[in-house]
């Protein structure tokens, strides 16, 4: 089969997978659903000393990083460049300059070895990045995506298509996370951090759901969570009270996710379909992990949670949902521009 830039489509191509939108520089090999590398190179590390991700230190990063990353991918994946079928890379959302790093290179290797670079909406590599720990998972399916900018349940019906059913009004999970991390004195990145502190804290205060109207379809909101989280650190601080982070932890994560899981169950139960999915830096926490695992179970739901290293941000997601655009010959031409913002459905 060729598609009509004149390529040829392989069953089983092999793709390299390349990711820079935020603080990782990562590059992986597939070759059709398997995955052959998988290798990061990291400056949250840099990062953390200045509470959050500096775009300046990001690019910097990414552009000391890209060659070895790469080397690295092809060298355990036990390819050459000759080898490579196409190139996918996140063009967006992300920080512009650091995407630029991946795009540009990107590019270049594409150009250079005449094979197709493909475009990819960093959020549909997380949704794609079930099929890399169950090569077998066929739509339809449910996901729950919930990332540092999206937090949203989607009906996938193919493997290009899907549907929203429900998102955030405001601020994504991963946001909420790391703000109320902030705001008692957990370091960055926060989610990692509020699910330790929550190991020793008890769920007891009453802090509002993150969901807000559950009508026809859920509406979720993380700015009213917030909130009150900030309150109510800073009116016991006023009265001279002491807190416990474990126990605010705690209550935190219990009103920010047991809506997500609780809705994502009963989206799946209502469709009829079999499995649920979940993607994003917040699918890698511990307690969501549980609880959509025993509610799953208890549904009679398959459910496909990728590894912790494909939740949070990664190349080999990248490289699946290219993919899922090589089979369909969905090629970008060399003039594609990277974009800082994409809708979910982009
Ligand atoms: O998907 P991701 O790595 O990057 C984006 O595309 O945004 O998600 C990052 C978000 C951050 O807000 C981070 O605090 C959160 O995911 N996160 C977690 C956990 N690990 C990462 N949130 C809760 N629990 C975790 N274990
Ligand atoms: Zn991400």
């Amino acid at each position: 089969m060729y598609d009509l830039s004149g390529y040829k489509i392989k069953p089983e191509p092999v793709i390299l997978g390349f990711e820079s939108s935020c603080d990782e520089t990562a590059a992986a090999v597939i070759r059709g659903r398997k995955l052959l590398s998988d290798c990061i190179i990291s400056s949250a590390t840099e990062q953390a000393k200045y509470g959050g991700v500096v775009p300046e230190i990001a690019s910097r990063a990414h552009t000391e990083a890209v060659d070895e990353v790469v080397n690295l991918a092809l060298e355990k994946a036990g390819v050459t460049v000759r080898d490579l079928d196409a190139v996918a890379v996140t063009y967006g959302a992300g920080l512009l300059g650091a995407l630029l790093v991946g795009l540009s290179f990107a590019k270049g290797l594409a150009y250079s070895l005449n094979i197709p670079l493909i475009a990819v909406n960093h959020i549909r590599g997380h949704l794609a990045a079930a099929y890399l720990d169950d090569p077998s998972l066929k739509p339809p399916f449910v996901t729950l995506l919930a990332s540092g900018g999206h937090t949203a349940i989607l009906h996938t019906i193919s493997e290009r298509k899907f549907t929203v059913l429900a998102k955030t009004l405001d601020d994504a999970a991963g946001e909420a996370f790391d703000k109320c991390a902030r705001v008692l004195g957990l370091p960055y990145p926060g989610g990692p951090n509020i699910q330790r502190a929550a190991e020793g804290g008890k769920a007891n205060i009453p802090f509002p759901s993150a969901l807000v109207r559950h009508s026809e379809s859920p509406v979720f909101s993380y700015s009213g969570l917030k909130t009150a989280v900030i309150n109510y650190c800073h009116t016991k601080t006023q009265r001279g009270e002491s807190f416990s982070v474990p126990d605010i932890a705690a209550s935190f994560q219990r009103a920010a996710i047991d809506p997500l899981v609780e809705n994502t169950v009963k989206s799946a139960c209502g469709l009829g379909v079999p499995a649920v999915t979940a993607g994003g830096g917040v699918a890698a926490n511990a307690y969501l992990r549980r609880t959509l695992g025993e509610k799953c179970r208890s549904a009679g739901l398959r459910l496909v949670l990728p590894e912790i290293k494909h939740c949070t941000d990664n190349a080999a997601m990248i490289a699946a949902e290219g993919l899922n655009k090589y089979l369909s010959g969905d090629f970008a031409p060399l003039s594609v521009n990277a974009a800082a913002q994409i809708p979910l459905e982009g």
